[in-house]
């Protein structure tokens, strides 16, 4: 490939931080540059508490772990996400079961969130969790989300892997849930290679993730373990990295929303093409630029032609998630659906997005486009 669609943007002081960690012999999973990453980013996010750890779903590990989902307690969430969300729920031993999209976020719909609730508690068992998911760098309708969850006081996890930098009327993505989990993974607005972020306003919480990311060892001279812990904290060379790309959060943001501004001027003509929408009061950091493509209105040109167009001139461009209740692997799982993700990942396409794009490369993706459809 010539041009990924979401590559590792490493345009600040990456290196020195590196090789500052590596000089300084703390080659560990733990050291001053995760202690110093964690007060930085939980600042980033406005939250109190911060955790630097391997991976997000590590984060979503612990935070269901910290709320307590037992085996066989459900725990609802978005159809419409990556698989770590869904995989996270069955580490805990819980049941997941999910809630279709909205048609102006592309997230969890807050009425069928409420009809959901309230047929289970119809049925006397309410979820232990909800875990929402604000996808593509946007945020979830957390107004309404809130509202219910607090009326049949259930809480809410917050999966903002993809978000770090979006906002909600006047709200960081992150600050929504009791506690929120953040990645860090190479495709991600900022990047570690592989890590994630636990944070939550309740020091109890940090303290305990901090303790069962280290192997729950108990404060004792020799090895005393008396619950079961899990090798999940971050190593120090790696948050030396991420504190790099913290410092450039902002930019980054700033330039992925310019690449969705390009590409809207561009392509915003063109008949059976729209962009993921932005409804008011929310600021995606349109992470990734999504586009749905009707081949009713398209002359017969579907996401598919154009990812192949694309990628016969080396640039990626991948399909929407493929919604998990399609999912072999959580067949038989409940589900509130509106048809709203299966659409999405029947028409949609996510563009080159990273913060590295050049005008250049904006200018060559888009003319292939534009040649696909027959401009
Ligand atoms: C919505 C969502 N949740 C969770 C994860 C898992 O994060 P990680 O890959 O850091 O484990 C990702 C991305 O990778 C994601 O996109």
């Amino acid at each position: 490939m010539r041009i990924y669609m979401s590559p590792p943007d490493m345009s600040g002081n990456e290196r020195e931080m590196l090789l500052d960690a590596f000089d300084s012999n703390w080659i560990a999973p733990l050291g001053p540059h995760v202690n110093a990453l964690e007060t930085e980013f939980a600042k980033a996010v406005e939250m109190d508490h911060a955790v630097a750890l391997a991976s997000g779903t590590s984060a979503l590990h612990l935070a269901l772990i910290l709320m307590g989902v037992r085996p066989g307690d459900e725990v609802l969430t978005s159809t419409f996400t990556f698989v770590a969300t869904a995989n996270a729920i069955t580490y805990v031993g819980g049941k997941p079961v999910f809630v279709d999209s909205d048609r102006t976020s592309w997230n969890m719909d807050p009425n069928l969130l409420e009809a959901e609730l309230k047929q289970c508690a119809n049925r006397g068992k309410l979820p232990a969790a909800v875990v929402t998911v604000d996808v593509n760098g946007q945020c979830c309708d957390y107004n309404a989300i809130e509202q219910i969850c607090s009326k049949f006081d259930v809480p809410i996890i917050e999966d903002a892997a993809e978000a770090l930098g979006a906002r909600y009327h006047t709200r960081a993505a992150g600050s929504f849930g009791e506690i929120a989990a953040f990645s860090f993974n190479g495709n991600k607005i900022i990047t570690t290679s592989g890590g994630g972020m636990l944070v939550t306003s309740n020091k109890e919480w940090a303290d305990h993730a901090r303790f069962l990311s280290t192997q729950a060892r108990d404060a004792a001279v020799h090895y005393e373990h008396s619950q079961i812990g899990y090798n999940y904290r971050m190593s120090n060379l790696l948050a030396a990295v991420g504190r790099a790309q913290l410092s450039q959060l902002d930019a980054k943001v700033a330039k992925r929303r310019a690449n969705f501004q390009y590409y809207e001027e561009q392509l915003g003509g063109i008949d059976g093409l729209e962009f993921m929408p932005e409804p008011n009061d929310f600021c995606s950091t349109r992470w990734l630029t999504a586009v749905l493509i009707d081949r009713e209105k398209s002359d017969g040109v579907t996401w598919d032609d154009v990812r192949q167009a694309l990628a016969a001139e080396k640039i990626e461009s991948r399909p929407l998630w493929k919604p998990m209740h399609l999912q072999p692997v959580f067949r038989g799982c409940r589900c509130q659906l509106s048809g709203v993700s299966e659409d999405l990942f029947g028409r949609g396409l996510c563009l080159p997005s990273g913060s590295n794009l050049t005008d250049e490369d904006l200018q060559l993706i888009t003319n292939i486009i534009k040649s696909r459809f027959g401009l």
